[in-house]
């Protein structure tokens, strides 16, 4: 089989990850670089990773046949219109998270994937590629924890505003929520064996602004950092509750007067507990004695660089083998579901119950 032809569009700070995965795979590669700023697309097209081809458009760059599939790492309000027009054009798509703005965008997409059943879609949950996460996985499946009826959740930033498009509603659908929150619902979510969301209650408060103002302290920022606009949350926290009876608790900022960063994600079931971040741990009983359990594994903690090389080469194969991705459109569109739900509970100041729920 000849190297899939990669293009990429949106060559900003998370492009590295995709493009340095990319590079690592042997039946890869990485062909056209896009992004709408020109000088950006042409600097890491030539200098990092030698692609031949640069756009400004990226509807050229879906108009080139040479290219077989697009990693979208753009703002999100371009996801789902770019993924369309991608599935559309016979190009396969790795989608970063979030999927999409709106449970309406995210059922577009899902549309456009059953209507283009050659192509694969992968939803970038890149936690579910993490170490932790399979290992974990495998124990679960095993039944090692029983049934899971718990899940916290918790990814606090002190200081962490990226600035930039992340801070402004209109591209990014929210704030801390929809950027951090994502991935540890969707973890817990994945963990927990999918099950269907009942009802989902929330809060988000718009506190502590974006505090550009605090000096000699570094952090993430988007590749066009502005700390002039900011019109998202800083702290969202929501109880989101699954018709099993099982139920997910969680908080995430992007700053709050908390000491330090700290990120949490624990899952509890009848016969044994985990803790995924901030280290794997399972916990358990035997004989009378309640055991911790560390597996000896290289990363305990979600790993960036393999969790990207993970995500990445679990895409091609499935490109090569016709087989449906891990993280597939249905499961990025019932995570959109649940994030509009807590951001509408917010809002209204009530449980949102799914059946009511008149969310877009
Ligand atoms: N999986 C993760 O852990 C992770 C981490 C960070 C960001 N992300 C996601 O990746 C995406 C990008 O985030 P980032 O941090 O790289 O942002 P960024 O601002 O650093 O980069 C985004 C780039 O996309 C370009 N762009 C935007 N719209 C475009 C369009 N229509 N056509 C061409 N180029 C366009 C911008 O010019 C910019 O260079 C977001 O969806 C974000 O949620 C995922």
């Amino acid at each position: 089989m000849n190297k899939l032809k990669i293009g990429l569009i949106g060559a900003g700070s998370i492009s590295n990850m995709h493009l340095q995965s990319y590079k690592n795979n042997s039946d890869v590669d990485i062909y056209a670089i896009c992004d709408h700023n020109n000088q950006r697309a042409h600097e890491k097209a030539a200098a990092a990773y030698q692609a031949k081809t640069v756009y400004t458009d990226y509807k050229e760059l879906l108009a080139d046949r040479k290219v077989d599939a697009v990693s979208i790492c753009t703002w999100n309000n371009t996801h789902a219109s770019i993924a369309i027009e991608a599935l559309n054009a016979g190009k396969h798509v790795l989608v970063e998270k979030p999927l999409c703005k709106t449970v309406k965008e995210a059922m577009a997409v899902a549309e456009a994937v059953d209507n283009n059943p050659e192509q694969v879609l992968q939803v970038g949950f890149v936690r579910r590629f993490g170490t932790n996460t399979q290992v974990l996985k495998k124990f679960i499946e095993s039944g090692d924890l029983g049934e899971i009826y718990y899940a916290k959740a918790s990814c606090i930033r002190a200081l962490g505003n990226p600035g930039g498009w992340f801070a402004d509603n209109e591209r990014s659908g929210g704030g801390p929520l929809i950027d951090l929150g994502v991935h540890i619902i969707d973890l817990c979510w994945y963990l927990m064996g999918k099950p269907k969301v009942k009802s989902v209650s929330g809060n988000t408060y718009y506190k502590l602004g974006n505090r550009s103002n605090i000096k000699h302290k570094d952090y993430y920022k988007a590749a066009d950092y502005d700390p002039d606009k900011n019109n998202v949350e800083d702290l969202a926290n929501a109880m989101i509750r699954f018709d099993n009876g099982a139920s997910l608790l969680l908080d995430t900022s992007f700053t709050l007067h908390a000491k330090e960063d700290a990120m949490a994600v624990q899952i509890f079931g009848d016969k044994g507990g985990a803790e995924i971040e901030p280290e794997l741990r399972l916990i358990t009983e035997k004989n009378d004695t309640i055991l911790t359990i560390t597996p000896q594994i290289d990363d305990l903690s979600f790993d960036f660089t393999k969790g990207f090389q993970n995500e990445v080469d679990h895409f091609i194969t499935c490109i090569k083998e016709k087989r449906e991705p891990i993280s597939p459109v249905h499961d990025g569109v019932e995570i959109m579901k649940i994030l509009t739900a807590v951001y509408e509970s917010s809002k209204s100041g009530a449980e949102i119950h799914y059946e009511d729920s008149k969310m877009e």
